[in-house]
């Protein structure tokens, strides 16, 4: 046993004391005054933006009972519930601290707030639920890192432990191409919550989060340039890890699970002016001010994040 377990829940439980330290693409745009929202086509905060766009795609106006896992500061949420109020929502949160600041943030709204892992939420919770939503939390879940390819070779089953027995059955499972040699992350926790919400037949889930996937559209390419190896990347922060999470998985677990899928990078839904000074502070990578530094990687982060729609309209 070669490998190890990437795991955020004790940070989550114990320690989360501030998001400030992993500033989301969602937090970075709440404040009305913050110099990001200058570059934005249209001036607006992240769950007005996403808001809309999923009108575009989905019947939101029919949208009543919405789950959100790993709400953070529950400013999505907040933004989701005045666009449409006939919006009842159940947060379900690891982190008791985030449970307070949603508390705060939603109260006078018709909320429902649950403390626990979603892992172990009771699948019956998520029943007459019309869309789930999971925003930039799918890298917390536990991650089985440099995991050896040797796991598909093994003759006897004997010859691999529980974890990795698990990881061969979900790669059986769904059909998952094999990596013929060295070692690999696998995104495990993301691939089973992406699992438990689609077997309880939820008719719309959207998802973002930073993908180890992500290809910057051809019309961009002049101005952004990211990289993506494929392989669930760790990302060190402030008393814990995360890994990026291989899109291409989640959406198979999601057609396995008879779901469609609109897949794209957050660049779809938060659209920006590039202007010249925009263009400069690509090029010059925001080293010129503090500003230019804080746009630079929200830029960078439009493209490295990705996102999926999910819809099982007939059942
Ligand atoms: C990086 S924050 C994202 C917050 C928010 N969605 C946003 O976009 O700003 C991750 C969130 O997922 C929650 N979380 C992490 N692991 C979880 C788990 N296993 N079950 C439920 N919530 C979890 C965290 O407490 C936190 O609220």
């Amino acid at each position: 046993m070669n490998y190890s377990i990437n795991s955020t829940k004790d940070y989550h439980i114990k320690h989360m004391n501030t998001l400030g330290w992993e500033l989301t693409v969602c937090n970075a745009l709440y404040r009305e005054d913050t110099p990001i929202r200058k570059i934005l086509d249209r001036n607006d905060s992240f769950g007005h933006l996403l808001y809309d766009y999923l009108r575009v795609c989905l019947p939101m106006n029919n949208v009543k009972k919405v789950v959100e896992i790993g709400g953070g500061y529950g400013y999505l949420m907040k933004d989701f519930m005045d666009k449409n109020s006939a919006i009842e929502s159940l947060m379900i949160d690891i982190s008791p601290f985030l449970l307070k600041k949603q508390e705060e943030i939603l109260s006078g709204y018709k909320v429902l707030l649950r403390q626990e892992d979603f892992l172990e939420t009771d699948p019956d919770l998520l029943s007459g639920v019309d869309l789930a939503i999971m925003n930039e939390n799918l890298g917390d879940f536990p991650t089985i890192v440099e995991i050896s390819q040797k796991i598909f070779k093994a003759t006897s089953t004997d010859a691999i432990d529980s974890h990795e027995k698990e990881v061969v059955n979900l790669f059986e499972r769904y059909g998952f191409k094999k990596p013929f040699e060295g070692f690999f992350n696998f995104n495990m926790g993301a691939i089973l919550a992406v699992e438990k919400l689609c077997s309880s037949g939820i008719p719309y889930i959207y998802i973002g989060e930073h993908s180890c996937e992500a290809q910057v559209p051809d019309m961009f390419k002049h101005f952004v340039s990211i990289e993506s190896s494929g392989n669930p990347e760790k990302i060190s922060l402030m008393g814990h890890n995360e890994y990026t999470i291989k899109f291409s998985f989640i959406e198979q677990v999601a057609k396995k699970h008879g779901y469609t899928s609109i897949r794209g990078n957050f660049i779809d839904f938060i659209k920006i002016n590039i202007t010249e000074d925009l263009l400069f502070a690509m090029l010059s990578k925001g080293r010129l001010s503090d500003d230019g530094e804080m746009i630079c990687q929200f830029v960078e982060d439009l493209f490295k994040y990705e996102y999926l729609i999910l819809s099982k309209e007939n059942g």
